[in-house]
């Protein structure tokens, strides 16, 4: 159910002009001074809001700056983000996320922060998380799933992530395996699944998202410039991270609904599409031996099907990649 206050920014984007107090509360089912409250928070919110004696009220303008509200509005989700969590600073939204799930927080609960101090990569790794600089996002799925398939989700998630950035933006990005988006060989995205799970059933995913949005390049690490990049140095225009962040969140629902009731067929296709040199060579050593494989896709278990040079196929899980040019390897 949708809250008073996005009933109320609803109302009031809904009429160029004003909105009187008295209309608005008969509208929401409370009082003129519970609707002057709810104004006042929303000033708060960054909204500058005109009040006109015996007129009422109308939004001058909506903020940039990201907050719960903001986020929600105009957002048409069924389940995604219905409870979201915003912060100016966290250490990691994984950890926040994880502490809402202990909390039983629902399925498709959104935690997003503007800046994170500790922000986590896979394999341990820092992520660097510079302040309104990027989409820093947790979501909580509580999926039916074995704990065998939670690699799906990830997948999932690059699908969409490449997905959005093409149609916002018209770029096309690259999908390295298993979940590094990828723009001219330098990373832009990444995900870090966690996941909480009994033998036979998982009881929860925290599904981390990070993507470079408006960093110029001095913004990014010196030590990371080589193999890092953002949306605007890549475009050279600054994106909104609010809409970014609403076409994430509707993508993943569509996507999300799509492959509970179908399967992962269509994952694996969007996956394989904007994989990352899928059909080419490359050189990959395990423990046991290198060779020369040519990528052929990925596997339901999120494992990547490599050929050999003799024809014969493999499943590689978390072999040695050596992914070649641009000097981009993590
Ligand atoms: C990787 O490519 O190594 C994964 C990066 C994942 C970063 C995101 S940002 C939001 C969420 N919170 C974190 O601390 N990490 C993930």
């Amino acid at each position: 159910m949708e809250s008073t206050r996005n009933r109320l920014i609803h109302l009031l984007n809904e009429n160029e002009g004003y909105q009187s107090g008295q209309d608005l509360s008969e509208k929401l089912s409370i009082s003129r001074t519970a609707v002057w409250k709810h104004m006042k928070e929303l000033e708060k919110d960054g909204y500058q809001i005109e009040a006109v004696q015996r007129k009422g009220y109308r939004i001058v303008s909506s903020p940039d700056k990201i907050s719960e509200n903001t986020l929600q509005w105009g957002l048409k989700t069924e389940w995604m983000a219905k409870q979201m969590h915003h912060f100016e600073e966290v250490t990691s939204t994984q950890d926040v996320a994880h502490q809402l799930a202990k909390q039983g927080k629902p399925h498709g609960t959104v935690v997003i922060a503007d800046q994170q101090l500790k922000g986590k990569g896979r394999m341990e790794r820092p992520w660097d998380s510079p302040k309104g600089k990027g989409i820093w996002m947790s979501v909580l799925l509580r999926p039916k799933l074995l704990p065998i398939q939670a690699p799906q989700l990830t997948l999932l998630a690059a699908t969409v992530l490449a997905e959005v950035i093409e149609q916002q933006t018209g770029l096309k990005p690259q999908i390295k395996w298993p979940n590094d988006i990828l723009l001219e060989h330098k990373k832009m995205a990444g995900i870090l699944t966690e996941m909480q799970a009994e033998q036979d059933q998982i009881q929860y995913v925290v599904l981390g998202m990070g993507l470079n949005v408006n960093q110029k390049l001095e913004d990014i690490p010196e030590a990371l410039r080589h193999k890092a990049t953002s949306l605007l140095v890549e475009t050279d225009e600054e994106w909104g991270i609010q809409e970014m962040i609403q076409a994430i969140l509707t993508q993943f629902e569509k996507t999300y609904d799509r492959f509970i009731e179908e399967g992962f067929q269509h994952i694996k296709q969007t996956w394989e599409n904007y994989g990352y040199k899928i059909g080419e060579e490359v050189e990959i050593s395990t423990l046991r031996k290198s060779w020369k494989a040519t990528l052929l896709g990925i596997e339901p278990d999120g494992a990547l099907r490599a050929k050999d040079q003799d024809g014969k196929e493999e499943k590689l899980y978390s072999a040695e990649i050596h992914w070649g040019e641009g000097g981009y390897h993590a």
